[in-house]
């Protein structure tokens, strides 16, 4: 009998963009296999190897180190093209793919993205603001069985059959529904698309069968997720979402591998918070609060470029992360953004009408009315290049001791370990404890 499998599984315990790309990497380098569970080519992680920074929106975070093995399961759904682009980019960089493609994956197709514009519009101040990347048709389709899946593309007259009937359907959609010109043509797609099969074909397998197999022979994994816990589709802030469920408990449906063992859960979470798009956001900062914030932190979509919003750490929501997602423990990052501040403000529970709310509310009305009730915890002083390397290599017990102050306050509060701490975003500036 062979070892227990290793399992790690990283997820945003925020809004998206907290970091999961860099602590994916961190931790890719020992693992044999790094997969992606849910979320399309909406998800934008970076990581930054020597200099080279690599944005990844379908692979995973884990293809930088020659040995793991990377995989997209079936959760995820695929921009065929997208996916190709990224590939020749990689390869360009003289990256060695080692990639397995689930063929339960939905594809995108361009009239996803044709009712994603159209559904933003209709959705108005309801609307999530998404990336246009046609993340809700994909997965509606999905949910309405007549999806398009990548096994498909390499079965043409299956193919043939499904895309008569999902194109019929959006076009239908599109010009009777929300009376939008619909101006793709279906031997267009069809042909296009068969070509991405056979390009890709090489890459498509069931692969349910091959993690489940190296599951038995106890071999070491790492999920990564995308998005975050506020965007999840049943526990973040409904209908301000993603389309699928980005926490922990989705690794096993993204995959088809019941795994059963023990687990490391890492939330990801920034020192502050951001936001793309549209939604209550309680703890907001304005003005040149946040500008500061933004600029510091280079707080851009990585995938859309659009200027993140930024406010201060929301422990209600981090709680919740912490439950929901059964973290075992919590990876803090761009605490380097917020050195040389005098002081820092984290809210501890909101106030909604008069009501001090430790948890997150499943009301929309409630989450309109939030406000933070904030505590100001004392900053660091600011740290140079050389600071950081220093700090890095000398491990926790260097750290500043407001900062140190500053973590175990976050931790009593949402009552999980900070394991990681990230001063860059540098795979070597990482301190773990
Ligand atoms: P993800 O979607 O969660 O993978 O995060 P993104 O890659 O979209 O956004 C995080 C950004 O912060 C990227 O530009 C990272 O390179 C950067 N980053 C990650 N960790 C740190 C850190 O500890 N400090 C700094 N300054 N930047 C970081
Ligand atoms: P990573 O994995 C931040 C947001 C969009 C929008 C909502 C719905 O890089 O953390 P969608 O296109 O999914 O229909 O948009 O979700 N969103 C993200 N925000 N990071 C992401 O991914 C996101 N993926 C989607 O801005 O509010
Ligand atoms: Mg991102």
């Amino acid at each position: 009998m062979a070892e227990p499998a290793t399992l790690t599984v990283v997820v945003g315990a925020q809004w998206g963009d907290e970091g999961k790309g860099k602590i994916t990497d961190y931790f890719a380098g020992d693992c044999d296999y790094v997969v992606r569970f849910q979320g399309g080519n909406n998800a934008g992680h970076t990581v930054i190897v020597e200099g080279e920074v690599y944005k990844l929106h379908h692979i995973p975070s884990g293809v930088l180190y020659p040995q793991p093995v990377s995989v997209i399961g079936n959760g995820v759904v695929v921009n065929p093209k997208g996916l190709i682009e990224e590939i020749e980019s990689l390869k360009t960089k003289g990256v060695k793919l080692n990639l397995k493609v689930s063929d339960r994956a939905h594809a995108i197709m361009p009239y996803h993205i044709v009712m994603d514009e159209c559904l933003t519009s209709h959705q108005g101040e309801l609307a999530a603001g998404s990336t246009k990347r046609g993340i809700a048709p994909v997965y509606a389709d999905k949910a309405y069985r007549h999806g398009i899946r990548l096994g498909d593309l390499i079965e043409p007259a299956i193919f043939e059959e499904k895309l008569q009937r999902a194109y019929q359907f959006n076009e239908q959609v599109v010009t009777r529904a929300f009376g939008v010109k619909f101006d793709l043509a279906f031997d267009d797609i069809y042909t296009d698309y068969l070509k991405f099969g056979e390009m890709l074909q090489h890459y498509i397998c069931d692969t349910q069968l091959e993690l489940f197999e190296a599951y038995r022979n106890g071999k070491s994994f790492l999920f990564e997720g995308a998005q975050g816990v506020s965007l999840d589709i049943d526990h973040g802030l409904y209908p301000h979402t993603t389309s699928s469920n980005t926490v922990a408990g989705q690794m096993s449906v993204g995959t088809g591998i019941g795994f059963n063992g023990e687990r490391r859960v890492i939330g990801v979470a920034k020192g502050y918070v951001s936001r793309v798009g549209i939604s209550p956001f309680p703890t907001e900062l304005e003005g040149t609060e946040a500008d500061y914030l933004r600029e510091r932190g280079q707080e851009y979509g990585t995938t859309t470029g659009r200027p993140r919003r930024v406010g201060n750490l929301d422990l209600v929501q981090l709680r919740q992360a912490v439950r929901v997602n059964g973290l075992t423990e919590i990876a803090l990052t761009k605490i380097d953004i917020l050195s040389g501040l005098e002081e820092l403000s984290v809210c501890t529970t909101y106030n909604i009408t008069g009501e001090e709310v430790r948890e997150m509310p499943g009301s929309l009305a409630k989450m309109r009315q939030a406000t933070p009730n904030s505590v100001a915890l004392p900053g660091w002083a600011e740290m140079t290049d050389k600071d950081i390397e220093r700090l890095c290599s000398g491990g926790y017990g260097n750290l500043p001791d407001t900062m140190k102050a500053y973590i175990d306050f976050i931790e009593q509060e949402v009552n999980c370990p900070i394991t990681i701490i990230s001063l860059g975003p540098q795979r070597h500036q990482t301190i773990v404890r």
